[in-house]
């Protein structure tokens, strides 16, 4: 179930918040501390109103709520809304066998017993919720994961407390995977907001029903994802899973923050996982972790897509392939023949190489001379310092920028600021935040024909998406 916490201040407000998530969620959280103070007092009347089972909670300040009353005050409190048809009510470990319990029972509605940690875990978690269980019809627990083995600890709750009705909540951004795959970890629900983040991580409703189909996913399900370190602002769950319900696949992608690669290799032989993307700063520390790799992987010395086959892991590279695609006609035509790449780092490596193999002749510049000496002898290049750009003016036929320098939020830099373009060059720039980047803004102005990074993003995922499915891409699919 998608439980929708409401965070409105008024009981009108509330509905509304329902009205616009309704096809999304199964279940909603009244947050009392989170409504003005005299809509708390009509609390009771809240369940008549709306068609979903609706939680009950009155979330103290130590807690993560803002409910600042007096314990007896709260009590009072919680023990009027009770006048009302809740489905559950959550009531704190601390809190000892009660009024509200009692009050709870009698009226028919279920407990559910709660503890909160909001700078880590417990080290006696099982053993918590497991005790948590037994004072109440569900054991819940919201902890903060900081690293993939802290994740690890929290899906085994699923078959360490097999039988325990509970719910799991991993907050902040290591927990996120946890969000999304609640029923692997044999959690009864998932919170969601409806756009405003009520607690750290949380996604919003419709992302979760939509996007990941959080709701749908069972035993059956294949699980895809995407490592690296940043990675939760990806747009790779956009392309696959569309992909993956288009051409009617039970499986999901999803992002995983990592720490330690092979931490997380553990959680995808326990998750079972299918196979994965891998961005910065993974793409070379995957390698030890494969027993298959590719011609291509070998050479260029990175991988970016990881796929399980019989007893082990592969590593292919699809980056190389998405980044040549859109040029491919210009570099067998033979309009592209001379190349200067711009920086000389992980997504630099891929390019050299696919150029080189396909016969470019390719002058690396960058920022640090020796890394552009060293991908420079591996691949039969020229290089140069990235501040004697202007030398190369006129002398290729495409320029392709590599670097970080003009990603979002610096839209007004340019590597190569100042660099004089002909008009005749074909330029690339491999950022896709923003799209139109300084250096691409002064290419158009000569009249240069421009390439864009989320067209490599694209392709590079259309082909992982082929490597993970053995379908292509669905061509209906808008980003198709
Ligand atoms: P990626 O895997 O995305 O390529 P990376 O391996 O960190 O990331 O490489 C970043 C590239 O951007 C390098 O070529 C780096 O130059 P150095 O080798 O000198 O570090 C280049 N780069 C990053 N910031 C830069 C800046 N402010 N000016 C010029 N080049 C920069």
């Amino acid at each position: 179930m998608i439980c929708l916490t409401l965070s409105s201040p008024t009981l009108a407000l509330c509905l509304e918040e329902i009205r616009k998530n309704r096809e999304y969620i199964q279940m909603a959280e009244l947050r009392l501390d989170l409504l003005d103070e005299e809509e708390q007092k009509r609390a009771r009347l809240f369940p008549a109103m709306t068609d979903v089972p609706v939680i009950l909670t009155l979330r103290r300040k130590c807690d993560g709520g803002k409910c600042t009353l007096s314990e007896r005050q709260r009590r009072s409190l919680l023990l009027d809304a009770l006048d009302g048809d809740f489905a559950y009510v959550d009531i704190e470990e601390d809190i000892k066998r009660s009024e509200v319990e009692q009050k709870a029972r009698e009226r028919g509605v279920k407990i559910i017993r709660s503890f909160h940690d909001f700078t880590g875990m417990p080290d006696d978690i099982y053993s918590r919720i497991y005790k948590l269980a037994e004072r109440g019809d569900v054991a819940k627990a919201a902890v903060t994961p900081h690293s993939i083995a802290d994740l690890m600890t929290l899906f085994r709750i699923a078959d360490e407390l097999r039988d325990v009705p509970k719910i799991i909540i991993g907050m902040g951004e290591w927990g996120m995977p946890l969000r999304i795959l609640y029923r692997k970890a044999g959690s009864m629900l998932t919170f969601a907001s409806s756009g405003s983040e009520v607690a750290p991580g949380q996604l919003t409703a419709e992302k979760l029903s939509v996007l990941y189909r959080a709701d749908k996913v069972d035993d059956k399900t294949a699980i895809y994802g995407i490592i690296g370190n940043p990675v939760l602002h990806t747009s790779s769950p956009e392309i696959h899973n569309p992909g993956f319900h288009a051409i009617n696949y039970n499986a999901i992608y999803l992002p995983f923050l990592v720490d330690s690669v092979r931490h997380f290799f553990s959680l995808a032989e326990y998750l079972k996982m299918r196979g994965f993307s891998v961005t910065i700063p993974f793409k070379t520390s995957v390698l030890m972790y494969l027993g298959n790799i590719t011609r291509e992987v070998k050479q260029i010395g990175a991988c970016n897509t990881v796929v399980r086959v019989p007893g082990m892991w592969k590593g292919i590279n699809t980056d190389y392939y998405g980044f040549l695609r859109p040029i491919l006609k210009d570099i067998e035509s033979g309009r592209i023949r001379n190349a200067l790449v711009i920086g000389a780092g992980g997504a630099s490596q891929a390019i050299v190489w696919a150029l080189r193999n396909r016969g470019v002749k390719v002058t690396i510049l960058n920022r640090t001379l020796s890394h552009a000496q060293e991908l420079a002898t591996l691949n039969y290049c020229g290089y140069d310092k990235l501040e004697n750009a202007r030398a190369y003016e006129g002398t290729v036929d495409l320029v392709v920028q590599t670097t970080s320098v003009g990603l979002y939020p610096d839209f007004d830099q340019n590597p190569i600021d100042g660099f004089h373009f002909t008009g005749k060059e074909i330029v690339y720039d491999i950022i896709y935040k923003p799209k139109m980047t300084k250096l691409l803004r002064e290419a158009e102005k000569a009249g240069c024909t421009l390439h864009f990074g989320e067209e490599m993003l694209l392709e590079q995922g259309k082909l992982q998406f082929e490597a993970f499915t053995g379908y292509h891409y669905p061509k209906e699919l808008p980003l198709s």
